[in-house]
């Protein structure tokens, strides 16, 4: 694991996992991660399998889940079903579904976690509505679906469901970012709204607001390589916490600041960005 910088230390500060609550709070349970191949995902499912829990871990990438489940296997603790499918595609979801309605892989805790990010301008977007198509599809739809599905073995078993969101979601969106920030907040919409009558059915709702996380996600943007970040293992902490502690929300200590300024400053922001984006077009011709 990546050490971090003093920024970051700051910015970001440990989050004090509590290993005897945790076993507690998840031993014996079926725990679904979506996006288990990659990233946070895939450190969520090295944390957990640590604990005589059954993983059902999700991606498109089988040899990656593989690779993860080999991991896990030699700890001998943790029961391990690989289910390899593309959630956009309605056959792979049913697939899914079909699983996941057996009882032996039923969940207690859904980690509502895939998800693809695009970095566009929508001058480059004009001929690929596509992208606004998939993004949507992954980020809202197939969580939707998914979530339809298990409510009702969630609130038979009490369970919790953890949405990984942004910090994005309660910021001024950024340019470029179109496609991915608007299916990231219709998701955290459809949580927040759907989260008071899951709540009263017995069903805890967490949604982890996360800054910059240094995954194969933010790879291809240049900007973020030198940009202050988190780990995923930071983060596969704080949502393995989240399972004992069962909080609403997770978001950084400062993220209050920009969600000030994002309301204070709308105005500046929005007559300063199309100046700083026309200069830049006038100089590199770029959109
Ligand atoms: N990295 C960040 O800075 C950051 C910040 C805030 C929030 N997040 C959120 O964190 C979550 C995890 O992202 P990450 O940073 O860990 O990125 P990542 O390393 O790219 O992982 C994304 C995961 O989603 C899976 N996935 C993507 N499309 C899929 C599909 N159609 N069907 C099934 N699985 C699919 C990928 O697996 P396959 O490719 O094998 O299918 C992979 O396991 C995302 O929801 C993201 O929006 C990330």
């Amino acid at each position: 694991m990546r050490r971090y910088s003093m920024l970051e230390r700051l910015l970001f500060p440990s989050s004090g996992l509590n290993e005897d609550k945790l076993i507690k709070a998840i031993s014996g349970k079926t725990i679904l991660v979506t996006g288990a191949s990659s990233g946070i995902g895939e450190q969520i499912a090295l944390l957990l399998g640590k604990y005589p829990v059954h993983l059902v871990l999700v991606a498109r990438r089988e040899d990656k889940l593989l690779a993860v489940k080999g991991q896990i296997e030699s700890n001998e603790k943790t029961q391990i079903t690989v289910v390899t499918a593309d959630l956009r595609r309605d056959e792979d979801m049913e697939a899914l579904l079909d699983i996941l309605r057996e009882e032996r892989n039923a969940p207690d805790i859904v980690v509502s976690n895939a998800g693809l990010s695009i970095r566009r301008s929508i001058y480059d977007s004009l001929d690929r509505f596509h992208d606004y198509a998939r993004t949507m599809s992954i980020n809202y739809l197939a969580p939707v679906k998914l979530l339809l599905s298990v409510i009702p073995v969630l609130e038979r078993r009490q369970g919790q469901i953890i949405h990984v969101s942004t910090i994005n979601t309660s910021l001024i969106p950024l340019p470029h970012w179109a496609a991915y920030q608007a299916s990231k907040a219709a998701f955290d919409t459809w949580f927040r709204s759907a989260a008071p009558e899951l709540n009263a059915a017995g069903i805890a709702m967490t949604s982890i607001y996360l800054p910059l996380v240094r995954t194969p996600m933010i790879e291809p943007t240049a900007a973020y390589r030198t940009a202050p970040a988190m780990s995923p293992e930071h983060v596969a902490r704080i949502i393995a916490k989240s399972m004992y502690t069962k909080g609403r929300t997770w978001r950084p200590w400062w993220l209050f600041t920009g969600q000030a300024a994002s309301l204070m400053f709308r105005g500046l922001w929005e007559s300063w960005m199309p100046r700083k984006l026309r200069k830049r077009r006038d100089s590199h011709g770029d959109a």
